[in-house]
């Protein structure tokens, strides 16, 4: 298969997945655990990584790319500079956490698990964040914000620009 190689796929982050992937005792079941170390190597997981996944499992590249697309934790797409992360648990919910992430969605004209254009920003909705007292929370690059309000979105962001 022929790899891609560009400044963020490199030579030296196949090498450090193969090796991650060569010193598993096990194969079988490995999918979920190689993908967790892929991301963390390349940050994402591209169709070229997904596919090396597959060739090293020997599984087909159709249930890799299942499971990655199942599982909002994986993304095929880098993610931005920033990342925002909105809990949409049961108690940032029921306390309008919808209203805030659907606030950031038209400040930054992008949907949970994109990233802007130029790079900076990407959305993503979690589920409970373990900070229900502050709710609804907010976590940006893992820094909480919390009782969040719509009015606040634009103040956030300003910390960010
Ligand atoms: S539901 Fe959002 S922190 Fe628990």
């Amino acid at each position: 298969m022929k790899k891609v190689c560009t400044n963020k796929l490199t030579d030296e982050k196949f090498k450090a997945l193969d090796e991650f992937i060569d010193k598993l005792s096990y194969k079988d079941g490995a999918l979920i655990t190689v993908l967790h170390k892929a991301q963390e190597i390349f940050g994402y997981l591209p169709v070229e990584v997904q596919l090396h996944v597959a060739q090293k499992l020997d599984m087909p590249a159709a249930k890799v790319n299942g499971v990655v697309t199942f599982y909002s934790y994986f993304s095929e797409t880098p993610k931005g500079e920033h990342v925002i992360s909105v809990c949409l648990g049961t108690a940032c919910f029921v306390r309008g956490a919808e209203n805030i992430i659907k606030e950031f969605e038209k400040r930054l004209s992008i949907k949970p698990g994109q990233t802007t254009a130029d790079g900076k920003f990407s959305i993503d909705a979690l589920r409970c964040v373990g900070a229900c007292g502050l709710a609804p929370v907010v976590m940006v690059d893992g820094k909480v914000y919390g009782r969040v309000k719509v009015e606040d979105v634009d103040a956030i962001l300003k910390n960010y620009i």
